[in-house]
């Protein structure tokens, strides 16, 4: 997606340094001349290990005296720990953002899990722009949904099922979801009239893939002609790609993270957020 970006906004392409060292310890090094020039840095993170390449790319080209550091995670990990659940937990989102925004002139994200809003939001005092790639995916599913009906597997999703049926002019609902562990859930009795038709299943995530299964599995028994699935963060950690084809009809997701179904690209959406700095 970087490439694409730096395509669209006609920039040109840096380059980077990196290894590992053999205690694991990374060494990054910026290969571009950066001294007194505006740098986007865009990161796929996944894991821990991407974060870490990321804080240190971030200061290895502040290091090197650019003028200016836009930070995109178009899927920043850690979000889903935004709040202390109990107590004694650590604040997760909190310190990873603390440390972006002390590493970076601003922050821009896609769908960060935490937030409702698109736009500049705020978040213990760190200022993190958020795009909504809910459009891309509706528009996605137009001409392959005849009669849609947009479902969101929980509660917390809705506001994405909301936006995208707004796009699509059709009915929208949410199941009940109740995570039993990080890989189990269930899913809820609920009745939602969707015999016969399109649904698409949209959420922000899939990680394990516990929900989505689960929710086609749900969804499956009120008989309707399809099931599409959409979502914005492809993790896939568990269940392999291949896994959901017993349950849903078509899936696909955006290339926040790059996955063999990423056929959603956000680098439009990303390439006008920086043009807009
Ligand atoms: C949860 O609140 C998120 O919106 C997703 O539903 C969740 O992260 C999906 O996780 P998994 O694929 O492991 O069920």
């Amino acid at each position: 997606m970087t490439w694409e970006v730096s395509k669209l906004l006609k920039a040109e392409h840096g380059k980077l340094e990196l290894k590992k060292f053999p205690d694991s310890e990374y060494y990054v090094k910026v290969g571009t001349r950066v001294k007194g020039r505006e740098v986007a840095i865009i990161a796929s993170t996944r894991t821990s290990d991407d974060l870490m390449q990321l804080f240190l790319t971030l200061d290895a080209v502040r290091g090197a005296g650019a003028r200016m550091v836009h930070t995109v995670v178009p899927y920043l990990p850690y979000m889903r720990q935004d709040k202390v659940f109990t107590d004694g937990e650590a604040l997760s989102a909190r310190l990873i953002l603390k440390i972006l925004d002390e590493a970076s002139d601003d922050i821009t994200v896609v769908n960060a899990h935490f937030l409702d809003d698109a736009g500049r939001n705020t978040f213990h005092g760190v200022t993190i722009r958020n795009l909504d790639a809910t459009p891309l995916l509706a528009e996605y599913f137009r001409d392959k949904a005849g009669k849609p009906f947009v479902i969101a597997p929980d509660a917390g999703s809705l506001q994405y099922a909301k936006r995208a049926a707004h796009y699509l002019d059709c009915d929208f609902n949410h199941l009940q979801k109740k995570r039993v562990s990080g890989e189990d859930v269930i899913i809820r009795d609920k009745t939602i009239p969707a015999a016969g038709k399109d649904i698409i299943i949209l959420d922000d995530i899939i990680s394990t893939g516990g929900t989505i299964v689960n929710a086609c599995r749900v969804i499956r028994s009120w008989k309707p002609a399809s099931i599409s699935v959409g979502c914005v963060h492809g993790l896939f950690i568990c269940k392999g790609i291949e896994s959901f084809n017993t349950v849903v009809d078509r899936l696909v997701c955006t290339n926040t993270l790059e996955t063999p179904i990423s056929k959603v690209s956000v680098a439009g959406l990303v390439s006008r957020d920086l043009k807009s700095q």
